[in-house]
């Protein structure tokens, strides 16, 4: 029968690491927060497995939305311009937001949607991403929580896709080769 961790060639960081690293972010939010709820802004989709674990390990209270876009290519020359396809479900005017992403490579996405949150005028911005790769930015991009920073692996699982593939992985795996270049 078919498993999709038989398309793993190696785990990158293990469920426990990742865990390990969800906590001590989600406890830095909670300290950093405790005086001024956040409301924890997502886009769609990969960052559905970050965000559920992440709320989970805050203890101060939180709101929660999400923004779904898409692309008309994260290019330098598009600067990043994506169409939003669903929109907050609440203003965030005067609140304090902070924006999560699973990953940020280029920063493009990440610099067009920030710009977009901060022409709302919210009390403070800020953004936490869970895998940072800096080697692969094309535009700087102010990251107050990062969780791991990564290089140019081929990796899937815990929200990130291959042919949206693998997203429940529960920890980051390499992907085989032949399964990227057979398609
Ligand atoms: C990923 C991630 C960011 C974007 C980052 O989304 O969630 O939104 O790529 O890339 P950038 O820094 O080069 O702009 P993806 O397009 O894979 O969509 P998904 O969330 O549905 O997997």
């Amino acid at each position: 029968m078919y498993c999709m961790k038989d398309d793993i060639a190696d785990i990158f960081i293990s469920e426990e690491a990742i865990q390990d690293k969800v906590r001590e972010l989600g406890a830095a939010i909670s300290r950093d927060y405790a005086n001024r709820p956040p409301v924890l802004v997502g886009v769609l989709r990969g960052v559905v497995i970050f965000m559920a674990d992440l709320l989970r390990t805050i203890d101060i209270p939180v709101a929660v939305d999400f923004m779904a876009i898409s692309r008309y290519g994260p290019t330098p020359e598009s600067g990043g311009v994506v169409r939003l396809i669903k929109d907050l479900e609440e203003p965030i005017e005067g609140r304090h937001v902070l924006f999560v992403e699973d990953i940020v490579d280029t920063g493009l996405t990440a610099n067009y949607l920030l710009r977009n949150l901060r022409g709302r005028q919210p009390a403070s911005l800020e953004m936490c991403v869970l895998f940072d790769r800096p080697r692969h930015r094309l535009i700087d991009t102010d990251i107050a929580y990062v969780g791991f920073e990564i290089g140019d692996e081929f990796i899937v699982g815990y929200g990130l896709d291959y042919a949206e593939r693998y997203r429940n992985l529960p920890y980051v795996g390499i992907l085989k080769p032949e399964i990227y270049q057979s398609s």
